[in-house]
This record gives C-alpha cells, sequence and structure tokens, in this order.
C-alpha cells in the first residue's frame, strides 16, 4: 500500500468521517475545505488538519493532493467532480452523485477519458462484512434464483416540521429527497447483491410537511439528533417527499418492493433487505449489522455472527475485527476506501483494473444507473404509471 495525500471537502456530518476512515487506513489528510475559510479553519483545528483551504480551486491547485473526496451538499457534486478529474484527482463522491442523469453521464464520460483515474460513489452500505457475504451467498448460488427483494430504509431524524436541513429544498438536495439520499443506498446495495439490473418502477411519494421552519442560522445534518438547538425560523415550502414506496421490476422477472421514509419516529437510520431465493432467504437490517440471517424452508434458520473465521473469502477481508467486537458504520467507509486506494495502487502500478464482480466499489457508472432509476420513480409518481428505467 502506498500512503496517500488527501483532501476532503465538506465539514459537516460526513466529512469528518470521512478524515477518520483516511487516517484508519494510513492515509494523511492533507487539507480540507468548508463553505467558507472560516468554517474550514475551524475543522482543520478541531481535526487536526495542516491545510484549510479557502476555495475548491485551491484545493485542486495543490500539487500534494493525490485523491479527493467531496462531502459537500449533492449539488455541488457535479461542478466539483468534474473539476477534480479534470485535475486529474482520483475522486471519492458521496452520493448521489449529482442531481440529474444528465450530469452523472457527462461524469461517467469523464471518468472514461481519464482512465488513470480512479472514480467512486461512496455507497458505504456495500462495505458491512455481511452484506459483502450476502452478495458471495448469492453469487455463489447457494440462494438459488431471486424471486423477490423487500427492504426499507427508515429514519426519524425530519419527523416534525421544525426539522429542516438543505436536502428538504429541491435546490440543494434534487427533486427527490428520501430516495436519492436513503434509498439509492438501497437501491445500489440490491444491485450489488443480487447482480439484478431495475428495469421498470411504480412508486408513489408523499411529501408530509408541504411546509417547514429553517433556521435563520446555520443547520447541519442530525443537529437536533446530536444536541444542537434551535433557534430563529422562517417558513419554507417544502415539494421534496418524506416518504416513498417503490414496487420495482428487475431484468429476468425478480421482482421488488421498497419503502423510504424520514418521518418514521424511533427508526433512526435503518436499512434493512429480505431476498427471497428459491433455495433460501437473506434478513439484514443496518440496525443489527452483526447478524445475517439466513431462512431455509426444510431445515432450521441460521443466524450468522460477523466474525471473519466465520465469513466467504472474499468477504473476510473487509471484516477486520474477530467475532463479538462490533463493527459498524464508520467502519463501512474505511472498507470502502480501502477498495478505492487498493484501485489506485493498482492503476498507479500499471495493472489492469479489476472489472465486474471483481470491482467491489461503487463507481461513477453506478451512481449514473441509480439516477436514472431515480429519475423514472418520479416520473412514475407524477404520472402514476409504470416507469421504464433508461439506460
Ligand atoms: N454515505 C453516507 O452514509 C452519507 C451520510 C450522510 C451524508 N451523505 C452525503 O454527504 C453529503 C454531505 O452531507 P452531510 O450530511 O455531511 O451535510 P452537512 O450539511 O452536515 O454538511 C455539508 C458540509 O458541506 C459544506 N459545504 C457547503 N457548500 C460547500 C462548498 N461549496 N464547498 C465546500 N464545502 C461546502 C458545509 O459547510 C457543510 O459543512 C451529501 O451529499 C449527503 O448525501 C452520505
Amino acid at each position: 500500500m502506498r500512503i496517500r495525500r488527501v483532501a476532503v471537502a465538506g465539514t459537516g456530518f460526513i466529512g469528518p468521517v470521512h478524515v477518520e476512515a483516511i487516517r484508519r487506513l494510513g492515509h494523511r489528510v492533507v487539507g480540507i475545505l468548508g463553505s467558507t475559510p472560516q468554517k474550514g479553519e475551524g475543522a482543520a483545528i478541531a481535526l487536526g488538519i495542516p491545510t484549510a483551504y479557502p476555495s475548491f480551486s485551491a484545493l485542486l491547485a495543490d500539487p500534494a493532493v493525490e485523491v479527493v473526496h467531496i462531502a459537500t451538499p449533492n449539488r455541488h457534486h457535479f461542478d466539483q467532480c468534474r473539476a477534480a478529474l479534470a485535475a486529474g484527482k482520483h475522486v471519492v463522491c458521496e452520493k448521489p452523485l449529482a442531481t440529474t442523469s444528465a450530469e452523472t453521464a457527462e461524469l461517467v464520460d469523464l471518468a472514461a477519458t481519464q482512465s488513470d483515474l480512479v472514480a467512486a460513489v461512496n455507497y458505504n452500505v456495500r462495505f458491512y462484512p455481511l452484506c459483502l457475504e450476502a452478495r458471495e451467498r448469492v453469487r455463489a448460488g447457494q440462494v438459488g434464483e431471486v424471486y423477490h427483494v423487500t427492504g426499507s430504509y427508515l429514519q426519524d431524524w425530519l419527523l416534525y416540521p421544525t426539522d429542516f436541513n438543505w436536502r428538504v429544498t429541491a435546490e440543494d438536495g434534487g427533486n427527490l429527497r428520501a430516495v436519492a439520499d436513503i434509498g439509492t443506498h438501497w437501491l445500489d446495495l440490491i444491485t450489488f447483491i443480487t447482480g439484478l439490473e431495475i428495469e421498470a418502477v411504480c412508486a408513489d411519494l408523499r411529501t408530509v410537511h408541504t411546509v417547514r421552519q429553517k433556521p435563520t442560522g446555520a443547520s447541519e445534518t442530525f443537529l437536533t439528533s446530536t444536541g444542537g438547538g434551535r433557534g430563529a425560523t422562517a417558513s419554507v415550502p417544502v415539494t421534496t417527499e418524506d416518504y416513498g414506496s417503490v414496487l420495482i421490476r428487475f431484468q429476468g422477472g425478480a421482482r421488488g418492493c421498497l419503502s423510504v421514509s424520514q418521518v418514521m419516529a424511533g427508526r433512526k437510520n435503518g436499512i434493512r433487505f429480505d431476498i427471497a431465493g428459491g433455495k433460501a432467504a437473506l434478513t439484514w437490517d443496518s440496525e443489527d449489522p452483526n447478524v445475517l440471517h439466513v431462512g431455509y424452508r426444510d431445515r432450521a434458520n441460521e443466524s450468522l455472527t460477523r466474525d471473519p473465521a466465520l465469513l466467504s473469502p472474499s468477504a473476510r477481508p473487509f471484516a477486520n475485527y474477530p467475532g463479538g467486537h462490533a463493527e459498524g458504520f464508520p467502519d463501512t467507509f474505511k472498507q470502502l476506501f480501502r477498495s478505492v486506494y487498493d484501485a489506485i495502487d493498482r492503476r498507479e502500478a500499471g495493472e489492469q483494473p479489476l472489472t465486474g464482480a471483481e470491482s467491489l466499489y461503487p463507481t461513477f457508472a453506478d451512481g449514473h444507473r441509480d439516477m436514472q432509476v431515480c429519475e423514472a420513480i418520479l416520473t412514475s409518481h407524477q404520472s402514476g404509471q409504470w416507469s421504464i428505467v433508461s439506460n
């Protein structure tokens, strides 16, 4: 492994999670960027980072920076990814990759022309060791033909009309919110595990709070759930959905059903799937991430505890602690970045990039596919009909 020099854009909820995970792998975070120079400087001091950049162009102009992590609000992803690739930097961008499929298509094309650069999207849920294990079991034929997949991604941090974040405005987050913000994690995960591509969707969305109270000062993600206070507010209209249900048809005939909500009291950050196959069924829930349930018809069901000694060879390298020593959300960032930084080493060494099923980290092509599914979901909701996913 070569030790890389990395810059992170975004100092809110998830930027510091990136900083911590990059460091756990032994790489060096050489600089950080906030929405203002003051925010960047504050984060640099708090996180012990040597440089706070005054702007994204200053970050890109730093010749020390090899890899850029983009952890800013969604509306910045397109411009920042484009500029970072053009500047010759490897990119890890937060999801969703951009806010329209026209943008994500352009980023895919740009990444293809920069074939010596790695361009990844941070669908970190793939890297829970038991999600990698589920994928391996499907690939090995242990689940049989996948008949259907059901699941959900449920949160409660936007339950009240007084809860506010940039995500609720279409301008900052994009036209879809719950689906694009958390539903895309589920869509990516299911495609990753089963290998099934989504062909068509039928969606029904609901904006529960059509007016929310926006703080006139700053607000950050999960602020109220992490004990932050509320100051003065102003009423703003909201068009993005708090809830969505989506019926799915996969290529080849399998069916699916997804529910997403950011107004489900008591569910803090729960992503769950049930994969029904002809031989077995797999169930996993991120709020109990160290257990994979395997269901059988003709023998006792199994409950597999995450333990490297019990995992398939392909999942084992991504579980770094012995059984009983729980791994969770922050570890998934470390493991996704491990896969990305390994890919950077391979490219630099002139080795062929891993492709297809061998490549584990989510690429810009994956981010583009999910944006196409999102747009089909919005079209379906607006038309009241099934919508084909364009490709
Ligand atoms: N993978 C995950 O599990 C996960 C979890 C949360 C958020 N996210 C994604 O991460 C991104 C950021 O979300 P968040 O929850 O951290 O939001 P946040 O509001 O908590 O933080 C965003 C930060 O970006 C900064 N910022 C705004 N404009 C900027 C600019 N032009 N340049 C540099 N910095 C700028 C803000 O000052 C703020 O610190 C979003 O795309 C979101 O979808 C991913």
